[in-house]
């Protein structure tokens, strides 16, 4: 199988001006990600807040261009690609947003939000794409009457629904989505997430789905992602990592978040102390201030992801405390 979204060694460096006489700092806000997604899967991403993720999706969905790597979108190099080439790719990679307010226009009527990237797009007539229209609205559980209402009229979890409609519209081949279930209430984020999952078998979308909280990816992931401070530290797929977490920081993040079967020979593992500053990050290993295993090796040298029991690990000690 042909991969719809392969990543190279992605970076993302922001310049940022400290103010006056000062220096500008440099935020490595993306540091070296690679992975691949196929068809119909989904990857996770997880990490703590400022790790990076959004700035994976902003290179992903070609909002941002990286400082360096190189992207693939269905095999075509991002980089390289003319303006029209660049226009298709945009279509490919749908993305939808935390706070699905935001993206929705508080004046248009919701059926001709949806219609716009088929009247931009298509060469449908108008009678076709309202037909489109109301199918993606009956497929994400809206009723036909709500074509002509605006987006105040809506709760949040239907204007998710209105959200993952529209990233839906012209049938991408990736969809990234940045924590779309947390600002929704719990009772309805796991309707939502069902939602996601649907739309997925019925399309063969590949999915990049963002999130804090781990236990939120468990049901819906293929692979995890787990960033730290820019850099990818676990990655695999994710029965292995749920399972068997090899990276301190998975099962630190692992033991923070409830589950109905705590595996009663794992001791719970706390993070301890505050993330470290992304303008000046810790020597070695990103994580070793906050790691109860750290040695002398973590502070002086950057462990490189490698191979280990079936998944790609950063840790100079994923052997000898996982025994
Ligand atoms: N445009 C920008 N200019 C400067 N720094 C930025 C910019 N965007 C992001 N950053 C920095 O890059 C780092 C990663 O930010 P990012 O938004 O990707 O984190 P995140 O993992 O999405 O966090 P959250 O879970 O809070 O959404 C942070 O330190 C952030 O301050
Ligand atoms: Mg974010």
């Amino acid at each position: 199988m042909s991969a719809v979204l392969s990543a190279r060694d992605l970076t993302r460096h922001y310049t940022i001006s400290r103010g006056l006489f000062k220096p500008n700092a440099t935020v490595r806000a993306l540091n070296g990600v690679s992975f691949e997604l196929e068809a119909g899967k989904t990857l996770a991403v997880v990490g703590e807040s400022g790790c990076g993720k959004s700035t994976l999706a902003r290179a992903l969905t070609l909002i941002e261009q990286p400082s360096s790597g190189s992207l693939q979108i269905a095999g075509q190099e991002v980089s390289g690609a003319d303006k029209a080439q660049r226009k298709q790719l945009r279509r490919d990679v749908q993305m939808v947003f935390q706070n699905p307010y935001a993206s929705l226009n508080p004046r248009q009527k919701i059926g001709d939000q949806l219609a716009e990237p088929l009247k931009i797009n298509t060469s449908l007539s108008r009678a076709e794409r309202r037909e489109q229209v109301q199918a993606m609205m009956q497929q994400v559980g809206l009723r036909p009457e709500h074509y002509q209402r605006y987006p105040h009229m809506f709760s949040g979890g239907q204007r998710q629904r209105i959200a993952l409609a529209r990233a839906m519209m012209l049938n991408p081949k990736v969809l990234v989505a940045d924590e779309p279930t947390s600002a929704l209430d719990v009772s309805i984020q796991a309707q939502v997430l069902n939602l996601f999952m649907d739309l997925q078998d019925e399309f063969n979308t590949g999915y990049v789905f963002i999130s804090h909280n781990l236990s939120v990816v468990r049901h819906v992931a293929d692979d995890v992602l787990v960033m730290y401070l820019g850099r990818p530290v676990e990655m695999g797929a994710s029965e292995l990592i749920y399972q068997r977490p090899l990276h301190p920081y998975t099962q630190a993040l692992l033991s923070a978040t409830p589950t109905l079967h705590p595996a009663p020979s794992k001791a719970k593992i706390k993070i301890v102390g505050e993330l470290p500053d992304p303008m000046a990050p810790p020597s070695g290993c990103a994580f070793h201030q906050r790691c109860p295993y750290a040695s002398e090796r973590c502070h002086n040298e950057v462990p490189q992801l490698r191979l280990l029991d079936a998944r790609q690990v950063a840790c100079h000690h994923a052997e000898t405390i996982n025994t």
